[in-house]
């Protein structure tokens, strides 16, 4: 698949078959998320693969809403999505370097997280990337350090549905020259 094509055919996955992510390929995937552009080089994104059972029901049942779960449920894994804090958007003598302070991370973790879902698909891995879920419950389920933040959940799995591509806006809604 190239580069277009995979951009272009990837899709949010909510329905997976039982079939588990192997060590191997969730291997390759975050190989190829280490490749995703950072601030300064800082490469503050990390992942925690929830594959046990009960932990993945308790992020269901108690952290998120009846939608998420039922996608928690399906998934093979669930990926938590966390950052470094108090490096991305800083400077050394620990000010911001930009008016956005450190809402870069919160870019960061999306550039990476993006990678993460392209290069899913690549190996046959479907993803979806949920936003809405209570951030300090799943915390404290996942015993997230101190001084790291929690940003998104990646449920992922062997697809079993193929979802057709949400409507986009026009090149013409999204593109100026000036
Ligand atoms: C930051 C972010 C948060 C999202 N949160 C959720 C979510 O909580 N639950 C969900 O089912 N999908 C979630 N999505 C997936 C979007 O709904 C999906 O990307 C969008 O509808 C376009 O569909 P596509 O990914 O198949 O192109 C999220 C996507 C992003 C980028």
């Amino acid at each position: 698949m190239n580069t277009i094509e995979c951009i272009n055919t990837r899709r949010s996955i909510r329905r997976f078959t039982e079939e588990p992510v192997s060590n191997d390929t969730m291997t390759k995937i975050i190989e190829a998320a280490a490749m995703a552009p950072s601030w300064k080089n800082t490469q503050i994104t990390r992942y925690i693969v929830v594959e046990d059972k009960e932990i993945k029901e308790k992020i269901a049942a108690e952290a998120t809403n009846d939608f998420n779960a039922a996608t928690i449920r399906s998934a093979a894994a669930v990926v938590a999505v966390t950052v470094v804090k108090k490096r991305c958007g800083y400077e050394r003598d620990g000010s911001f370097s930009t008016v956005k302070g450190d809402s870069w991370q919160m870019f960061d973790a999306g550039v990476a997280s993006q990678t993460f879902c392209l290069a899913a698909h690549e190996y046959g891995i479907g993803s979806v990337i949920m936003g809405i879920f209570d951030y300090d419950k799943v915390a404290a389920m996942l015993e997230v350090p101190e001084e790291q933040e929690m940003v998104a959940l990646i449920s992922i799995g062997h697809p079993a549905e193929t979802p057709q591509p949400p409507k986009r806006k026009t090149v013409e809604d999204l593109l100026k020259y000036k």
